[in-house]
């Protein structure tokens, strides 16, 4: 079955607002565990605008499903990846100007803090994933730097504005899946998913992880965390 990893990363942005401590998305991940999430997705931006570096600490204590940590390919980040030691690092393109993350990551262009950064993570024992468009050429550049695993960008399948672009952005992400499977890389995806659009993403050939957040988190606020997970489970189950 594919597996549901939750980003909680908005809880924190709600209380970043107030910079206080709640809500806590340290609470947010059991609860979402109890609720059958495979797995705990934050993103520590460089800014610190949601997840700041005391959840990531303690996150690691807590989750006992698999903490995924999103991450940019930076000295500072490699350097906290490998204290904490997450057991997936998702290396993701980060801007500061951005609301989220816009593009795949350029693995192509890959800078040598990329490259030794990834074989030092995975040196430690932590899987590594890379965030890609569902091009052919970055698909192989990540086998070639050595990731595991490619999270395909769904953002644009997402924010298809009729439905030949919505086909067109499915076939893509069709032939991406196809190929990084042949070149043994897990296929994973995510962004921009929600309660209506994932239902056809669950048929992508190989898929084995879904990372979705903000949907999840928005859902939460008129039916509860616990019941929105349980209904995007329900989805995945229906059409796995
Ligand atoms: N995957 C990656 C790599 C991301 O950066 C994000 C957003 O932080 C997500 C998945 C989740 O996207 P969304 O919040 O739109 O579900």
């Amino acid at each position: 079955m594919i597996a549901l990893h939750i980003n909680i990363d908005h809880v924190a942005t709600v209380r970043q607002a107030r910079q206080i401590s709640e809500p806590d998305p340290v609470t947010a991940a059991g609860v979402v565990e109890l609720a059958g999430a495979d797995g705990i997705t934050i993103h520590l931006r460089e800014d610190r605008r949601h997840i700041i570096d005391r959840d990531v600490l303690i996150l690691k204590q807590t989750v006992q499903t698999r903490l995924n940590l999103e991450m940019a390919a930076t000295e500072e980040m490699f350097g906290i990846a490998l204290e904490i030691r997450p057991d997936i690092v998702t290396l993701v393109p980060e801007k500061r100007a951005e609301v989220t993350t816009e593009g795949g990551l350029d693995v192509i262009g890959a800078s040598n803090i990329m490259c030794d950064g990834i074989k030092k993570i995975r040196d430690a024992g932590i899987r590594v994933s890379l965030f890609i468009d569902p091009q052919e050429d970055q698909i192989n550049a990540s086998r070639e730097i050595g990731a595991e695993d490619v999270e395909l960008h769904t953002g644009c399948y997402a924010n298809a504005k009729n439905r030949a672009e919505f086909e067109s952005e499915y076939q893509r992400l069709v032939s991406g899946a196809e190929f990084a499977h042949k070149q043994k890389l897990q296929v994973n995806a995510g962004h921009g998913l929600n309660y209506i659009n994932t239902q056809r993403i669950c048929s992508l050939p190989h898929l084995r992880e879904l990372n979705i957040g903000h949907s999840i988190v928005s859902r939460s606020i008129f039916v509860g965390i616990s019941q929105a997970v349980k209904e995007m489970k329900e989805i995945i189950i229906l059409n796995s």
